[in-house]
């Protein structure tokens, strides 16, 4: 199958990386999936084959890899919290030689951008092998994944031609909260909240971070250039984000980074903590707030260059970027964006190939 690709999507246009257009795109894709998903009267829409699937599923199991893994973990949160599903997420290539015991009835959502990756794949193979239902959710349509699984749900985030994946990350989360939030409707479980218009704030607060560009150049400037290491710390939301956050550094600018739970720090890694360290601190989640402002606190007492990324309603005057308040259980898709721009710039001063970094394909055909 060749994807039809419109003369728009491929081009760069005004931009000197696709990576930076495809950031900037990220807000416009949100609004086309809240467009793709809701009917005339702003009801979901979704295969009623797919709603019973998730239905019936006892566990779910969302397989991945790379940034679509990181997308997974937030899945996770979005799935158990909204529709009461319990739901395990792994990492494709783990599973398929490492098989946990599974549920009675499970359903396997695949992740994945390219629809092609061989890790990924391979556990379809071997699941269907096994008669259970399958889901892609995929930025392919009749890419491999999608073709093998039952079912499929498009995240019509258009050609992402960095390697480096950015939009089709914010797609899958978004698309990930649409299930979430349809199931939970399926199973009658009460809404206090609308999707579609949280995905608009969402989509909003995006634009918003995405204006402020030169905030994310100036910290670069500021901690990481000469850097050759950088730590990301967050709890449960936060950290997801902070994983995907450290693929993305490490992917395009070749800086060691590590992105890990902030509680985590205490048990070893605060060990590597030194002076002129950079530590970016991201907190969006209120439960948690006090705990990684403490983790912070730990990190600058050694010595650590902390720029700390927080939510309004939770900052303090210090905070180098406040982002702009959106729903707890979303907030990765804003949080994500100064990530994806420190690794951009940080890239671009380095004078790396932001859009085709070494050693890596777009799509890993081979195991
Ligand atoms: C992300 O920036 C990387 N390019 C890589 O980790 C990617 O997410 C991974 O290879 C999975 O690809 P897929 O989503 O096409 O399956």
């Amino acid at each position: 199958f060749q994807v039809k690709l419109d003369a728009s999507d491929i081009e760069k246009g005004i931009y000197p990386h696709y990576m930076l257009k495809e950031i900037d795109e990220q807000p416009f894709v949100i609004r086309k999936i809240v467009s793709k998903y809701q009917d005339g009267n702003g009801d979901l829409i979704i295969d009623p084959n797919i709603r019973n699937s998730m239905k019936e599923a006892d566990r779910i199991y969302l397989i991945a890899c790379g940034t679509s893994y990181h997308a997974g973990l937030v899945g996770k949160q979005l799935i158990e919290k909204i529709a009461e599903i319990p739901v395990e997420t792994h990492i494709a290539s783990e599973f398929l030689y490492n098989r946990p015991i599974l549920s009675k009835n499970p359903l396997f959502i695949f992740i994945s951008q390219s629809g092609e990756t061989a890790d990924s794949r391979g556990v379809l193979v071997a699941i269907k092998q096994l008669g259970y239902p399958t889901l892609t959710i995929t930025n392919v349509p009749g890419s491999t994944l999608s073709r093998e699984a039952n079912f499929t749900l498009l995240t019509h985030a258009g050609p992402e031609i960095a390697v480096a994946s950015t939009k089709a990350y914010t797609a899958q989360i978004a698309v990930l909260a649409i299930l979430a939030f349809d199931s939970a409707h399926a199973k009658g479980i009460k809404q206090e909240i609308n999707p579609f218009h949280e995905l608009s704030i969402a989509a909003n607060a995006m634009d918003i971070m995405i204006n402020k560009k030169e905030m994310m150049e100036e910290n670069v400037w500021k901690y990481l250039n000469a850097s050759r290491t950088c730590f990301f710390i967050g709890r449960s939301m936060d950290y997801y984000a902070c994983l995907e956050g450290a693929l993305k550094l490490k992917e395009i600018s070749y800086i060691q980074a590590e992105g890990f739970a902030g509680g985590e720090l205490k048990h070893g890694t605060i060990a590597l903590i030194e002076e002129g360290t950079p530590v970016i601190a991201l907190l969006t989640q209120s439960h948690i707030r006090g705990n990684i402002r403490s983790n912070v606190q730990e990190v600058l007492a050694r010595g650590a260059h902390v720029c700390m990324i927080s939510m309004e309603g939770m900052e303090e005057k210090h905070d180098q970027i406040v982002l702009p308040a959106i729903h707890e259980h979303l907030t990765p898709l804003v949080s994500v964006i100064p990530l994806q721009l420190i690794a951009y710039y940080a890239a671009v001063y380095r004078g790396c190939d932001v859009d085709k970094p070494r050693n890596l394909a777009k799509s890993v055909t081979v195991e």
